[in-house]
Parts: structure tokens; sequence; C-alpha cells
């Protein structure tokens, strides 16, 4: 038996008290890991809306960041660690003594904080990126580990690569960094390498051969490089793994992370084979995952299982009859479990305010304060007056898109398009420019080889920012000509890679927003990336 977790009814504590071992903890890296996918940059008040959503999940371990990485990330932590109550908060640090400082600053005002420390185990790794030997990888990962301990009670270890790593390397180095006091042990699979029955006994080996691995919880960490995340991380939990480290929507560097949905619905409706729970609240998952979707610009495919447009719907009529007669001959969970609404047309212009709070609070998503709750409730009269019906989907959107340009150095103010056959579309538009404290309005004509063309150019005319749209994409949000478009659009420049997003009715004024909201990333802080060598 290993030491395990209680989770009380208000905060998290680590207990001494040996647990049942019938329970997988669920540790996010949204906000560390997904952040790190170009163009998923976050600022400050959207990783916290993001920690609070996850938060509301009910995700265990939240990892807020990378604190050395930058000014804003170390901001970010501080703040998420300040006003996240239920969930531990856990910072990243690379196993040199200033990340691990920087990290335990950062998650000081946390109920129940994290250090997670991490150095490359794998011979590849070692000898090209660290240039170290293994025993001074050894040294370091003991000392860093002990440094962390001093400094915070809960330390997690990963051995970066250990999906390439050489097993009695990793035994020895394990058995160390327990001896020097870490309880969580992280197996990743850096690179999207593994299979899921090679991985799931690389995980058996380690648990049993590993004198003190009862000492620790192991930890699984799948990328998506060859679409194995979820499939690895499951076998590494039947193979004994008792933490489970994914991202909403499976966001993540390269192909992405495991993704949390899949792996707590897969454990919960496989009870039968997997006999474990997750604490996570279900109906929580499609509101986060929106949410995730809409501040980062990364759509969600139309099939993507759990929180996908299509991943309920039924086209096929033997389906439906089918399912019309006995839910479970083709329904293996139930849409309204993972958020996803019965009803499907809900709200229109007449509807009042609690109407349309208690609505929203069905769907799962609550706001921390009247004042959010009131600009969300503006957002869906004005909608209502453009668009007759409204649907679950729509309101996901007014709830999550909050005045995205708004903290930052642009915001959208207004726009006029005139498209005319036989002549360049023009577009006039007014942002408003951060000056100082204030904001002053700017008015600006482009034309264009098409009105979106146009606009991009008038903003352009505003911003000079001078970078380069390397992708513009334009998603209908429900069915019908009245839907509102989500438009995402990625910017490069010097290397940084950015998304935005932008939701209308008006296509041309969504992708306004989408730019300028992309603008704004743009001029965010430009971080450390975790895996460059810093040793
Ligand atoms: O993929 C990886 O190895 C990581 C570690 C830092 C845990 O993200
Ligand atoms: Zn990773």
């Amino acid at each position: 038996m290993r030491k395990g977790w209680q989770q009380k009814a208000k905060g998290i504590v680590m207990s001494d008290v040996k647990s049942s071992n019938d329970s997988i903890i669920i540790f996010d890296t949204t906000l560390r890991d997904g952040e790190q996918s170009p163009g998923a940059t976050m600022n400050k008040d959207e990783k916290i809306r993001v920690a609070k959503a996850l938060e509301r999940l009910k995700v265990d371990v939240i990892e807020a960041g990378f604190a050395i990485a930058s000014q804003g990330d170390f901001e970010s932590i501080h703040a998420i660690a300040s006003q996240v109550k239920d969930s531990r908060i856990c910072s990243l640090a690379r196993a040199v003594q200033g990340d691990i400082e920087r990290a335990a600053e950062a998650v000081k005002p946390a109920q129940a904080s994290r250090i997670h420390t991490f150095i490359a185990t794998s011979d590849i790794h070692m000898k090209h990126k660290l240039r170290m030997s293994p025993d001074q990888v050894v040294e370091q990962a003991v000392a860093s580990v002990k440094l962390a301990r001093n400094l915070c009670d809960d330390i997690e270890f990963s051995c970066e690569d250990a999906g390439r790593s050489d097993p009695v390397f990793l035994c020895r180095i394990i058995e160390a960094v327990i001896n020097a006091g870490a309880r969580t042990i992280n197996i990743p699979d850096t690179v999207g390498y593994a299979i899921p029955d090679q991985f799931g006994a690389m995980m058996k080996h380690l648990i049993e051969n590993i004198p003190n691995s009862d000492k620790a919880t192991f930890s699984v960490h799948c990328h998506n490089d060859l679409g194995l995340a979820v499939a690895n991380s499951l076998s590494a939990v039947q193979a004994g793994a008792r933490q489970v480290e994914c991202t909403i929507n499976g966001l993540g560097e390269r192909a992405g992370n495991a993704s949390l949905e899949e792996i707590v619905m897969a454990i919960k409706t496989r009870q039968d084979l997997f006999g474990l729970q997750t604490g996570i609240h279900t109906p929580e998952i499609l509101p986060a995952s929106r949410l995730v979707s809409s501040i980062t610009g990364f759509p969600v495919q139309p099939n993507k299982a759990i929180v996908g447009a299509n991943a309920f719907a039924r086209e096929s009529g033997i389906h439906q009859d089918g399912v019309l007669k006995h839910r479970e001959t083709y329904e293996i969970m139930k849409a309204e479990d993972v958020g996803w609404g019965a009803n499907k047309m809900v709200l229109g212009k007449h509807s009042g305010r609690n109407a349309f709070k208690s609505r929203l609070q069905e769907l799962g998503i609550t706001f921390d304060t009247d004042e959010e709750l009131n600009l969300a409730f503006s957002r869906f009269k004005a909608l209502a007056d453009v668009k007759h019906e409204i649907f679950d989907e729509d309101l996901h959107v007014v709830a999550t898109n909050t005045d995205l340009a708004s903290g930052g150095a642009y915001a959208f103010d207004a726009i006029q398009v005139q498209c005319v056959t036989g002549q360049a579309p023009t577009t006039t538009i007014s942002v408003k420019v951060r000056d100082g404290e204030a904001f002053k309005t700017i008015e600006q004509t482009g034309t264009g080889s098409g009105p979106v063309d146009a606009t991009f150019k008038a903003i352009e005319s505003i911003a000079e920012s001078g970078a380069h749209l390397e992708l513009y994409s334009v998603n209908a949000i429900t069915q019908g000509t009245d839907s509102q478009g989500e438009v995402t659009v990625r910017l490069s420049k010097n290397g940084r890679v950015v998304n935005g997003c932008g939701a209308d009715v008006d296509i041309i004024t969504a992708s306004a927003m989408a730019y300028i909201d992309a603008l704004n990333h743009l001029a965010m802080d430009v971080k450390t990336h975790p895996q460059k060598r810093g040793i």
C-alpha cells in the first residue's frame, strides 16, 4: 500500500494515512504544458479564469505554470495560489536552485502547494542536451529534491523522457529521489514514443523493482505524438500509476497531452475494468473545455471524444431508433454527465437575468462575482437582439467570451464594412489603443481582396505590429445562418506564435476581435521554455 491522498470538503491534504489505493489523482497541466503549445499563450486574467474552472471541476492538482519562465508566469501562479482554495497549486521547476526557489515563492500563498522538479534521464537527453554523466544527473536530482523539500512539503519529481530511458537507470534515480523526499514520481513519455502495453509494463517494472516505491505515488504524463497519450496513460494506471497528468482538450506541446476529459470518462465509464475513481465533477467538463478553447483560440474538432460538437449527436436512423427504445443500445455515457444540456433551444430576448443565470447553472457555468454575471448578461441581451434562438452552445460562448481585448493594448470599438460587386471591399475600423491607464480611439480604413483582408489591413495600419498571419479559421457555433461565427487568428513575429479568438453573429466583427486579441497576446511577455537546457 502506498501513501495516499485524502480529499477534504475544503482544501486537499496529503495524508500520512495509507489510502485504499483506489483513487486517481487528476493533475491538470493545461496552464503549463498546455500553454506551451505554439499560440496558446494566456495572460494572467485568462489563467485565473481557467484555474477557477479547474477548481470547479475539482481537479486535485493544478500545475499553474513554470515560475522562472517569465515575470508574467510567476505572477499568474502567485495569483492562482492566492485565489484557488480547493485544488493543490503547483509550479514546475528544472532541477536547479534558481528555478526551485522561484517556484517555492510563487506557490507560497496556496492553501496546498507543490513543487514539481524534473531532469532528463534518457541517454540521448543526458548526453546531448544536459551534457552530464548519469552520476551527475542523480546527484543534481537528489540535491534539487532536498532543496525543494526544505521549501515545500509536497515534492514531485519527473524523469524527463522516461519513455526512452534505461529502466535500470530509472530505478536508481527514482530510489534516490524518494529517499531525498519526493512523494510523487512522474514517468513522462515526453516525446510521445511509447506503446500502451510496453509503457504499462515499464510502469509495473518500476513499481515492483524500486525498493522504496511504496513511499511515493507513481504518476504518468503522456504526449500524443502517435495519438496514444490517453491509451498509454490508462495502461500505466492499470499497471499501478495513481496520478494522471493531463490537459483540457488534450492541449499541449506538438500533438498535445493526454486529454483530461477522455481519461476521466474512460475511468468512470469502465468502472468494471478499472475499479477506480477520480474526484472530478464531470458536468463541469464541457464548460472548462469551452473556456480553454475560447481563451486559447484552439477550436475543438467536431468529432473530438466527450467535448466535440458531434460527440453525442446521432445521425443514423437506426441509432436514433435504438436510443429512443432503450438509451443504452448506443449510448455508453450520458451527455448531461459531461455538461451537455438536454434541452437544445433555451432562451430568447425576453428572458430575464434569473432565467439566464439558472440556465447557465444547469450547464455548470457559475460566476465568481455579480459584475461578471452582469457583463455576461449584457452580452446575452445583445446577442438575443440579433439572434432569435439562443442555444446552449451560444450560452457557453456568451459566458466565457469576455471582452477578450479589455486587458491588453488594444480593444475593439466599432466597424463598418462595404462590399460592392466589382470593387475592392473597404473596412473602416475604430480601435481603442491603450494610452497609459486610459484608451484613445483611432479610426482607420483599409481595402483588401475580401472584407476580412480589408479589416486586418485597417487594424494593421493602426497597430503596425509587422506580424505575419499564419492561420485564419471560422467555425459556426450552431446551425443556421444566424449562427455566431467563432474566429481563430494565428500571428507570428520573431519566432513567437500567438492565437487570438473572437465570436459574433457578424463574422467580420468576430474576425476583427480575433485579430485584436492575437495582437494583445503578442504584446505579452516572452518566456523561457522549461525543456531548454538550463543546468
Ligand atoms: O513532457 C515532459 O516530460 C514534461 C515534464 C516537464 C514533466 O512536460
Ligand atoms: Zn510534457
